[in-house]
């Protein structure tokens, strides 16, 4: 199946880098395509496989997906009726609708209009993002039928869609499955915790998932994950088949001086990973409009 555009912006979204992730790992699926932290399923929506398990701990992420599968032409019309404004924005960031088709779309707007494409909610669960209108509203939404396109990538017979932890998932995977993995990032190794909504990701679920992710690969799954460049990280991960550093920037820059480099690695647990990996990563990366939109620099390990 073809390649879709995720519908929502999601903080750490990597549709940055799905198109040079996507052919990496497609050859590899033989089985299922897990991926554990869904947030907007940018790598899952540029694969499109016919069997995947989704799943993210966020139950009001889910149940959009759910309802985007099962309603997607009705979120449409409904986001097209729902003018973009700071007021509208406020009203339904209050309202706190009872039915999922109505929560679906309300989330969906928020997403679309809110301040940077947060999820973030306070303690007790509330979304608190404020309004942040710009370029990327809901019409290009319904104006480019991305819940319909969405909708053919979901409602295949093989396509399952989970609230879960991610070792659910991680733990149901056997031989000739891929799974990727991309959590809330460490929290730039201050011994703070990051967090999307009240459910904190703590060293502990960093260290959980790369017990689960060992364990997988030696039931004969390929385990790819994401996380931020820091040296405990790469403890965690250094018996990993292939480690590639990151190195990211909207700017020309110098990445060894300048700290505004994002520095990100992707950890490999397989027993075949193709060694040209890092090479693939780092050929070039446009934006939609063929011009050069990150710089990137890969290095394998
Ligand atoms: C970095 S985002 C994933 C972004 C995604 N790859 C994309 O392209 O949009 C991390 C996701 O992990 C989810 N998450 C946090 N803790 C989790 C847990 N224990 N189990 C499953 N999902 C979790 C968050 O809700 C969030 O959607």
């Amino acid at each position: 199946m073809t390649k879709r555009t995720p519908f929502l912006r999601w903080a750490g979204g990597k549709r940055w880098i799905a198109a040079r992730i996507g052919p990496l790992l497609r050859p590899l699926i033989r089985g299922r395509y897990i991926e554990p932290f869904l947030g907007s399923g940018a790598l899952f929506f540029e694969l499109c496989p016919d069997r995947a398990i989704l799943g993210d701990l966020n139950r009001d992420l889910i149940g959009v997906f759910l309802q985007v599968r099962d309603r997607a032409a009705e979120i449409e019309e409904a986001l097209r009726h729902i003018p973009v404004s700071v007021e509208v924005y406020s009203e339904m960031r209050e309202s706190r609708p009872s039915d999922d088709f109505t929560r679906a779309v309300r989330f969906i707007y928020l997403n679309r209009t809110c301040y940077g494409g947060l999820y973030r909610t306070n303690r007790g669960g509330t979304f608190n993002v404020p309004y942040g209108g710009g370029s990327r509203t809901p019409e290009a939404v319904y104006r480019d039928h991305l819940l319909i396109q969405a909708a053919g990538a979901l409602a295949g017979t093989g396509i399952e869609i989970r609230h879960a932890d991610f070792q659910v998932l991680v733990d149901c995977s056997g031989p000739g499955d891929v799974l990727f993995c991309d959590p809330t990032y460490r929290s730039a190794g201050r011994g703070r915790f990051d967090r999307y909504g009240p459910d904190v990701f703590s060293w502990e679920d960093q260290q959980r998932l790369a017990t689960a992710a060992r364990e997988a690969k030696s039931r004969g799954a390929v385990v790819v994950i994401m996380n931020i460049d820091d040296p405990d990280v790469r403890a965690l991960y250094d018996d990993a088949a292939l480690i590639i550093g990151l190195a990211r920037k909207k700017a020309i820059g110098n990445p060894v001086k300048d700290d505004s480099w994002h520095r990100e690695v992707i950890a490999v647990f397989s027993d075949e990973t193709p060694r040209d990996w890092a090479s693939l990563v780092c050929a070039g990366n446009q934006n939609r409009q063929g011009e050069e939109a990150v710089s990137l620099i890969a290095t394998a390990i």
